[in-house]
């Protein structure tokens, strides 16, 4: 697996800009929100197309999001180290949901697995915005892993995905 450094982070979360993996408008339907789940609060920055188009897998899933957009990689990135999110993982959005940190393009499917697992870590992960990840979609999806963390520096594989 690809390891990022912090640096190599930010220059992820500067390349974060284009707007070509939101949904096309013809996907997106009214989404109902399912009150058995928790609320998302999602830490983004407005110029990143792949984080709303992350949010809306999740609005989809029936998630209700709380959607914040920060005025710059630096506020963002403060956000991922309060959240105690690895250097190696920190890519374009966090969110938090019911005590755990939700960082980068991790299906709504292992998130609701999470909430009803309940596991002794941080949070989960999908490092490096791997393309057919939700929010990614693109012409060649790969498969990925989505990792748990926790905040000693631990880490584990989750779940394997392959959206081929
Ligand atoms: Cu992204
Ligand atoms: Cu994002």
């Amino acid at each position: 697996m690809r390891r990022l450094s912090t640096l190599g982070a930010l220059a992820l979360l500067a390349a974060c800009g284009n707007a070509d993996a939101a949904p096309e408008a013809g996907e997106v339907a009214l989404a109902t929100p399912d009150q058995d789940l928790p609320t998302l609060l999602v830490y983004k920055t407005a110029t990143c197309g792949c984080c709303s188009g992350w949010v809306e897998h999740m609005r989809q899933a029936g998630f209700t999001v709380d959607a914040r957009d920060l005025p710059n990689n630096t506020e963002l990135m403060r956000v991922k180290v309060d959240a105690g999110v690895p250097g190696a993982m920190a890519t374009c959005h966090t969110a938090l949901v019911d005590g755990y940190v939700i960082e980068g393009h991790v299906p709504a499917e292992q998130v609701k697995r999470l909430l009803a697992e309940r596991p002794q870590v941080a949070g989960i992960a999908v490092p490096g915005m791997p393309t057919g990840s939700p929010g990614m979609e693109g012409p060649s999806p790969q498969p990925y892993r989505v990792h748990s963390f926790d905040r000693q520096g631990g880490s584990a594989v989750f779940a394997e995905v392959d959206p081929r």
